[in-house]
């Protein structure tokens, strides 16, 4: 019977719930890293899927002859070469939508951190300072009256957005093209979005497109009453010029749940006192992952079976499959 289900590769530290599925649905297979060396011959030729918790290389993508889906684990899937599987018309698909308020409230979470110390005063109460030293400092930084410029106005943009619109704050974005169906400003360039708020949330895709698009002269711009929060990618973020920029002041604070090179986080960002830093968890309930893992494996099911993909890229959505 396992015969005569599709092989599927599972790359990387796949969620267990993906794990469970893949082994009942699809005849699975399990590798560390995908390296196209950790597999004979043979195995390559008869994988037809993978789940993606790793990056995915144009070699790795064509050592598998008969490969028809990579699924990524994750909205983001800059560490999938999507371009050049949609050249071999294989299917790639992501997790959007299900992960979007999950982020949207970690971010505004993440926001209220940075501006209100929240984890420092927590600390200090648990450090007995409280009662033994009084109140803990005013922060000299707060969310009233400040000015929200969002780089990325997609699904996860948009739904911060609404959040903070509700905290009675104005929204500013910028985004390749103006967006037709909203009200708040855009700005042509990331610069001049700098220059007219003072709370800058990124959440692009990362990529080449993004590399370092934060850096001095963004930061400069947004100035020094200026807060930085990142829960997109961190390549999108010159970490030596954001650091360069918290130690002397050019900004007030920043905000981060990304980092240049995971999960490794530079020790001169962990010395400062003015940054609020997470370990990559915006997406990070047991529910949202989960809804991840799910997206994932109906992907490959739906893809596998003849049927079009539930989330293709947009890379790939010139050949999915009609859904009518
Ligand atoms: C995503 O979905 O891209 C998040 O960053 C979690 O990995």
């Amino acid at each position: 019977m396992s015969a005569l289900r599709p092989v599927v590769l599972l790359a990387g530290r796949v969620h267990p719930r993906v794990r469970e599925r893949a082994e009942v649905e699809f005849d699975a297979i399990s590798i560390d890293a995908a390296d196209a060396g950790l597999l004979n011959d043979e195995t390559r030729s008869r994988i037809r899927g993978i789940a993606a918790a790793t990056a995915i290389s144009a070699d790795f993508i064509d050592s598998l002859p008969n490969l028809e889906v990579i699924a990524n684990f994750g909205v983001g899937y800059d560490s999938v070469d999507a371009a050049h599987a949609a050249t071999r018309k294989v299917m790639v698909t992501n997790t959007p939508d299900v992960l979007s308020d999950e982020v949207a409230d970690t971010t505004v979470g993440l926001l209220l951190n940075t501006l209100r110390e929240l984890p420092k005063a927590e600390a200090y109460l648990r450090a007995g300072r409280w009662a033994a030293e009084g109140a803990y400092p005013l922060t000299s930084l707060t969310l009233r009256g400040r000015t929200i410029g969002i780089f990325g106005l997609g699904r996860i943009g948009l739904a911060i957005a609404r959040r903070l619109e509700a905290f009675g704050l104005p929204i500013h974005y910028h985004t390749r093209t103006e967006r037709s169906d909203v009200a708040y400003p855009w700005h042509a360039s990331l610069i001049e979005l700098a220059s007219v708020v003072d709370t800058l949330i990124v959440i692009v895709p990362g990529g080449a497109a993004t590399e370092k698009a934060v850096n001095s002269d963004i930061l400069g711009a947004l100035g020094p009453q200026g807060v930085l929060i990142s829960v997109g990618r961190g390549s999108t973020i010159d970490e030596p010029a954001l650091i360069a920029a918290l130690a002397d002041r050019t900004i007030a604070a920043a905000g981060l749940d990304v980092f240049a090179h995971e999960p490794n986080v530079p020790q001169a960002l962990m010395d400062l006192p003015n940054v609020c830093l997470l370990p990559h968890v915006a997406s990070a309930s047991v529910s949202t992952r989960n809804g991840m893992a799910d997206l994932v494996v109906d992907n490959l099911g739906a893809w596998l079976a003849g049927r079009p993909a539930l989330t293709p890229v947009p890379e790939c959505t010139g050949f999915d499959r009609s859904g009518t």
